[in-house]
């Protein structure tokens, strides 16, 4: 996993915005995967300006979301479809129909999770993943305890997220839903290029174990290990807890220019 700690958001932004400019300069009907949460919202509003300066163009690429809850309302504000839609593609060109995500309101939920996953398979696969993480390694909503082969189906979130994410519902760890629909681990790994994003101290012992720990079901986001292109963009906050933090910052800055991300 290659890692790279900058010390301004802005410019963690940057460098996951010129990712998805170079993938996009190279193949406009790129699909992209997108993760809700406050880690991409910069990455977001990058990505708009660039669109709003004539750099970008989403108008032939595709997007699949990571998650949904399952039963708030269509018209919910934190349902994960209305968020994306707020913070991202109502700001761009995407066509209208572009983005999906997990229904978290079918009738029938496992028929809808297989369904979904078809539908990545149909479009050929997602050529890169944005993702956060949780303070528990999550990635998506797969809860520590996740099988590593999963693919999308229903969860129930841990009390630590349910109160990780209380913030979004004013507070009231009561108004979090107790079940969400997420891209399963395989799911996820089958993208082909994973870009995390983790700001803050509150991550710093994720991270650690997310790149320096032994892969495992306790913390998913280890299985970015086995990953053949999988990058993390860290703040000096989340990078706190990482061993080897010397040799990562080494690297990076004597990275030949033409090699990217
Ligand atoms: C949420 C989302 C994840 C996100 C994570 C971290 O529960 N389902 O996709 O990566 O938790 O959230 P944040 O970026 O707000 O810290």
């Amino acid at each position: 996993m290659e890692v790279v700690i900058l010390p301004e958001r802005a410019q963690i932004a940057a460098l996951a915005a010129d990712c998805v400019e170079t993938l996009l300069k190279s193949k406009p009907q790129a699909v992209l995967g997108l993760a809700t949460g406050s880690s991409p919202l910069a990455l977001y509003d990058e990505l708009a300006a660039r669109h709003a300066a004539g750099r970008i163009s989403f108008r032939r690429a595709r997007a699949f979301m990571l998650d949904e809850y399952v039963g708030l309302p269509a018209d919910h504000p934190e349902r994960y479809r209305n968020v994306i839609e707020r913070e991202f593609a109502s700001r761009i060109d995407m066509a209208p129909d572009a983005v999906r995500g997990p229904d978290g309101l079918a009738a029938d939920l496992p028929a809808a999770c297989r369904a979904y996953d078809q539908e990545i398979r149909d479009a050929g696969g997602i050529d890169l993943q944005i993702l956060g993480i949780g303070s528990d390694g999550h990635i998506a909503f797969n809860e520590p305890g996740s099988s590593l082969a999963s693919r999308t189906r229903i969860k129930t979130l841990t009390p630590q997220t349910i109160a990780d994410n209380a913030r979004f519902f004013g507070g009231d760890r009561e108004l979090v839903p107790r079940h969400v629909l997420t891209q399963g681990l395989g799911t996820i790994m089958d993208a082909r290029h994973l870009v995390l994003l983790a700001f803050g101290r509150a991550k710093a012992e994720a991270v650690h174990q997310m790149v320096e720990g032994g892969v495992s079901a306790m913390w998913p986001a280890t299985l970015l290990q086995l990953h053949a292109h999988a990058t993390a963009l860290l703040d000096e906050g989340a990078a706190a807890r990482l061993q080897l933090a010397p040799y990562y910052r080494h690297a990076y800055a004597g990275k030949p220019p033409w090699q990217g991300l």
